[in-house]
């Protein structure tokens, strides 16, 4: 087990779920550049337009983004959070289409090191929007750094991010095997960014798939691919996320599709309740 992570649930089997129960996401990958942040901020406006109330974690603590695609101007991030110079409500930003975004930190050092960023105080903090929200999409840096190991074990479902280049899936294999074998026993479910064709994609993800299930026994999901598509660099460009700037492009489209794959299961009578309780039970 890697050195400071707890095992979090028994068995290697399914996390308990309540019926009514919310669902955190941990956006990883292991090589850097494949699409995460965009992916996190346009898979959170998308399952927004799906009815879920969804608050994204831009759990980049050193090199945050999230707030740049999106044109926010927050008061401050997680660093004030912890400080307790602001509380949760102040710095919960509205994004688009009800999208809430708990902004990451850019250029904090502690001891001179981004990555020595206490996470979990971070995540204990955020227990107050325990009931308040279905979904929280955390966007990590990449690689498995201590804080991603953190955010990784508080989710109940990993979404890994590559694109098809062998580097990128090795990486990407690297990095469940780390987090696996540090304690996590949730699902993982794999996007194809990037790519060129459903064949390119469909090749990539059986490629992950048969390494995972080989070598560290596990069934990996395929939740979708994005094309290599221009408007996805235009909208960064533009600082509007994709499927509110170019609805209708390919990105977009493919987009949708993966929302529909992991969107949680319509709540009926009531909302989440006990979320981010769970998440924070992780460090207690
Ligand atoms: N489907 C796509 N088609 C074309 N370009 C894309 C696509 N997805 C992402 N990009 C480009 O890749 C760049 C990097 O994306 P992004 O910042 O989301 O990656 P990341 O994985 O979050 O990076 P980091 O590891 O540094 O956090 C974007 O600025 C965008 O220009
Ligand atoms: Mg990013």
């Amino acid at each position: 087990m890697v050195k400071g992570w707890r095992q979090r649930r028994g068995g290697g089997g399914e996390t308990a779920r309540t019926p009514t129960g919310g669902e955190v996401l941990a956006i990883v990958s292991g090589k850097g550049g494949v699409g995460k942040t965009n992916l996190a901020v346009n898979l959170g406006i998308q399952l927004s337009r799906y009815g879920s109330r969804v608050v994204l974690l831009d759990a980049d603590f050193g090199l945050a983004n999230a707030d740049i695609l999106l044109n926010l101007s927050p008061l401050g991030d997680v660093s004030d959070l912890l400080d307790g110079r602001y509380s949760l409500d102040d710095l919960l930003v509205d994004g688009p289409e009800g999208l809430r975004v708990v902004c990451g930190v850019s250029g904090f050092t502690r001891n001179g090191d981004p990555c020595d960023f206490d996470a979990s105080a971070c995540l204990r903090a955020l227990r107050r929007l325990d009931g308040a929200c279905d979904v929280v999409l955390i966007d990590c840096p990449a690689g498995v750094a201590p804080p991603v190991a953190a955010c990784a074990l508080s989710a109940d479902r990993l979404i890994v991010v590559t694109t098809p280049e062998p580097t990128a899936l090795a990486d990407a294999y690297a990095t469940l095997k780390m987090l696996y074998r540090g304690g996590f026993c949730g699902r993982a479910g794999v996007i194809v960014n990037m790519v060129r064709s459903r064949d390119e994609a469909r090749s990539a993800w059986g490629r992950l798939q048969r390494a995972a299930e080989r070598f560290l026994g596990l069934s990996l999901e395929d939740l979708g691919q994005v094309p290599l598509d221009r408007h996805v660099v235009k909208a960064v460009r533009e600082r509007v996320p994709v499927v509110v700037r170019y609805p209708h492009c390919s990105a977009s489209s493919c987009i949708s599709d993966i929302c529909r794959r992991i969107a949680p299961p319509a709540v009926a009578g009531g909302r989440p309740a006990g979320l981010w309780t769970r998440v924070a039970s992780v460090f207690l």
